[in-house]
């Protein structure tokens, strides 16, 4: 038989091919799948360079503020200097008699940030934890949900600008005293009291342009915040520029959970793998509820008019809570089903704050829990530290109305920029619901965006598209693609770039 050099070359070819994917199963070598990822990983941080002239940072050398200094080679299980930091607990007023305190934790500019500008950054809850925010979202080292020990973090707002954490209301984290706000004027009261306070041992960042950013039903703290100090001008010095307000609570549960969440399980019907009887039957309970093409019927640019609350009514109308009908479903199929972010399956991540997903994991004590960690920090040592507070921080309910209904468009007219933003792999709240509160607001004069929000149009830097982005008159709304609830953890370079732009420090969004 003649065995020509051609078919031996087809023959060692098959052979070649039928041992990579019967014994390695893949054509690529794990070296190779690793070498994608790290270029991945270089591309995504390549991103993140602020692009302002060197400055110099802040120092503050008062004895005031000695007594809260922070040092950097000194925070327990982090292997690198994070630079100096003040850190510690102030009261929220100067009573000589004042016993509430609230903890907090200051960052100078990063190298490349801005010594013109502040940050405060808050959680929502209400009653969790800011530092939740500093250790996991946009602080100068992360240490997230799943990994095993902190690491600079690249998309550190440090690196845009001093960043300031604030452990609020009274009943939060590390504070101190007795919570007895009645509503979210009284929370932006105690947080200006507090605010004072610490430009009094901080008295280099009076008159900076003040940033105010939060998430969550921090959606609802950060608006009034805002509002507080437009109507007590001269209470604080310095200087509000404009807010981040992140998969934020506006509205009532209704429009912002129930009415798009069948919605929502339609666009990740394989994500969520409900069975097929059972999606039936939330079509059938969708149309009973009148939630049934709101969004199309309902929610155009411009708007026809107010938008209509299903029966007419700010509850869930009986038999209508299709969230938790999903949710208890979706615990079913996959019990590490997370309302935060929907992607995640079995098993559920260990936190080294307690809060992975919607339960805890906890594999070792708290972060902040433990003593040498508050030693560090000038945190006190007798406080059982927990991400969000078991006791109510509004003692008998919040008695504000949402700020969709009342401070947030007066805010909008009255900010230089506003950003909303929302993650689109939220569940706990439902970006179509933003989009519904948005479109029922009426800011300078008009109702809503009066043109439509463009798929794709939120090009990030180094990414491309990532999500949709739109403004008007004053305000940016933001979905980003992939991103759960906490936009600076799940997707940091689409933040940054969104601080960037809150900020002036770029013209686009
Ligand atoms: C951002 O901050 C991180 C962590 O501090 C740092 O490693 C990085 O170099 C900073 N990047 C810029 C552009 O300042
Ligand atoms: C900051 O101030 C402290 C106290 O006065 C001083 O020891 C330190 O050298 C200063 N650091 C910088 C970077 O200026
Ligand atoms: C402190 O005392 C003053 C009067 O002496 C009182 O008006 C104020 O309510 C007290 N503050 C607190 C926090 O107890
Ligand atoms: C849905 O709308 C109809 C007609 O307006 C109304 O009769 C019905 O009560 C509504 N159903 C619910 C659950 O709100
Ligand atoms: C829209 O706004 C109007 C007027 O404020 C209010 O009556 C109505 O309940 C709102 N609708 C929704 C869906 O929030
Ligand atoms: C709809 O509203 C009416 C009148 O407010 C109320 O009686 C009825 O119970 C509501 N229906 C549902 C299903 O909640
Ligand atoms: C379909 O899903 C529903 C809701 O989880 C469940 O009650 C039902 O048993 C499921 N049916 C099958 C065949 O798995
Ligand atoms: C915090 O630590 C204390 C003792 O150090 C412990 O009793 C408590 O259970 C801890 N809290 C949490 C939430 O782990
Ligand atoms: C205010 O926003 C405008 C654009 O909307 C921007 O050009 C300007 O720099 C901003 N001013 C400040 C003080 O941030
Ligand atoms: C935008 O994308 C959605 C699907 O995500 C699609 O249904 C819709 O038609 C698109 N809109 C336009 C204007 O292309």
């Amino acid at each position: 038989m003649v065995f020509s050099f051609r078919s031996f070359v087809t023959a060692l070819a098959a052979t070649t091919l039928f041992v990579s994917d019967s014994v390695q199963g893949r054509q690529l070598k794990k070296k190779e799948i690793h070498a994608k990822q790290v270029e991945a990983a270089r591309r995504f941080q390549s991103s993140a360079a602020v692009r302002r002239e060197a400055a110099k940072t802040l120092n503050f050398s008062s004895p005031a503020a000695q007594k809260f200094f922070v040092d950097g080679k000194s925070i327990p299980d982090v292997d690198f200097d994070v630079g100096p930091s003040w850190s510690g607990l102030l009261p929220i007023s100067g009573d000589k008699n004042e016993t509430r305190e609230l903890f907090f934790w200051f960052f100078p500019p990063g190298p490349q940030g801005s010594t013109d500008d502040l940050i405060f950054w808050t959680n929502g809850g209400p009653g969790c934890s800011s530092l939740e925010g500093f250790l996991q979202e946009n602080g100068p080292f992360s240490w997230s949900t799943g990994t095993a020990h902190p690491v600079p973090n690249q998309f550190s707002w440090t690196n845009l600008s001093s960043v300031l954490w604030v452990e609020q209301p009274v009943g939060t984290g590390f504070s101190q005293g007795k919570p007895n706000i009645k509503n979210e004027d009284d929370l932006a009261a105690q947080l200006v009291g507090f605010l004072q306070q610490f430009l009094l041992v901080f008295p280099e960042l009076k008159g900076k342009k003040l940033y105010l950013t939060g998430e969550s039903y921090a959606g609802t703290y950060v608006p009034y915040i805002a509002n507080y100090i437009y109507e007590h001008p001269g209470a604080l010095d310095l200087n509000l520029q404009g807010m981040w307000i992140s998969d934020p609570s506006l509205s009532f549960d209704v429009v912002q959970e129930q009415i798009p969440a069948v919605n929502f399980v339609h666009k990740y019907e394989n994500v969520f793998s409900f069975n097929q009887s059972f999606m039936a039957e939330l079509d059938k309970l969708n149309d009973k509820c009148n939630y049934t093409g709101y969004m199309d019927k309902f929610v155009t640019f411009p708007p026809k008019g107010p938008l209509p609350l299903p029966n007419g009514s700010t509850r869930t109308p009986k038999g209508c809570d299709l969230w938790d009908t999903i949710f208890n479903a979706a615990l079913i199929v996959n019990p590490a089903f997370n309302i935060y972010r929907i992607f995640d399956t079995f098993p559920v991540l260990w936190d080294v704050l307690g809060f992975p997903g919607s339960f805890e994991n906890e594999q070792t004590p708290l972060y902040f829990n433990r003593t040498e960690v508050k030693k560090a920090i000038h945190a006190p040592l007798d406080v059982d530290w927990k991400e969000c507070s078991d006791i109510d921080v509004f003692p008998h309910g919040d008695g504000s109305l949402p700020p969709a209904f009342s401070v947030l468009p007066s805010v909008i007219e009255k900010n230089n920029r506003t950003v909303i933003v929302h993650g689109l792999a939220d569940f706990i709240l439902i970006a179509e619901g933003t989009r519904i509160v948005i479109q029922n607001m009426t800011w300078h004069g008009q109702q809503g965006f009066q043109t439509p929000i463009a798929n794709d149009s939120f090009l990030v830097d180094g990414v491309g598209a990532l999500g949709t982005t739109h403004t008007e008159r004053g305000l940016t709304y933001y979905e980003v693609e992939l991103s759960g609830h906490m936009v600076p953890q799940y997707s940091p370079v689409a933040a940054f770039q969104i601080m960037q732009y809150l900020m002036g420090f770029r013209d686009k969004p």
